[in-house]
């Protein structure tokens, strides 16, 4: 295994989008409705992740071994705005072979430091409510949960959301 951890190119974006469908089968399959895997725009995909590329106040970084994608993350101003929190950590993804390998890990250090690196004092990380396993790692880095989404019949809505409190010493 041979991980690099590095900024996102627009020429990733294709296979962005294939791992993205790869990692929500792994991850969603049983929460979200099945329809959402069957319409999965793989066009439309690679186009959000251009964006994010595009875009001056949030980064998009991905693991590769060996040169083909394992994972990405991205970190910067909310693409969805929530109460006064000015930055998150969002979008973060591994392929089910390279979780609980520390991939994890780095890339939510890397997204601390980065906004750690603004002066900012906090920031939010916003997970689906069913998604538990996620929900364990976003407490082991030290989140504390500041709101949670009613249930829905359409479990792929309600989110949890956890604060970060940035250590300044
Ligand atoms: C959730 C996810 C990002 C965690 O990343 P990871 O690379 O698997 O986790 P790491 O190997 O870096 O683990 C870091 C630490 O968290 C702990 N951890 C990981 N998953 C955990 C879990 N489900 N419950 C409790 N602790 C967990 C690890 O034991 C490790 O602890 P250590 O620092 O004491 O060794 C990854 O598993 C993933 O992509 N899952 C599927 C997609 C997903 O759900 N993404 C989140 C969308 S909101």
């Amino acid at each position: 295994m041979n991980i690099e951890i590095r900024k996102a190119k627009l020429e990733d974006c294709e296979e962005l989008s294939y791992l993205k469908r790869e990692i929500w089968e792994t991850t969603y399959r049983g929460i979200y409705p099945d329809e959402k895997f069957d319409s999965y725009n793989y066009v439309g995909n690679a186009h959000k992740f251009e964006n994010i590329i595009l875009s001056n106040d949030i980064f998009l970084y991905v693991a590769s071994d060996n040169g083909k994608l394992v994972g990405y993350v991205a970190f910067g101003s909310p693409l969805r705005p929530f109460r006064d929190y000015s930055k998150e950590i969002v979008l973060l993804y591994i392929k089910k072979e390279y979780q609980g390998i520390g991939i994890g890990k780095k890339f939510f250090n890397l997204g601390y430091e980065y906004i750690k690196s603004l002066g900012e004092t906090k920031f939010l990380i916003s997970c689906n409510k069913y998604n538990l396993p996620a929900q364990g790692f976003y407490e082991k880095m030290g989140g504390k949960k500041v709101y949670i989404d009613d249930d829905m019949d359409n479990k792929s809505i309600p989110q949890i959301k956890y604060e970060y409190i940035i250590n300044r010493h």
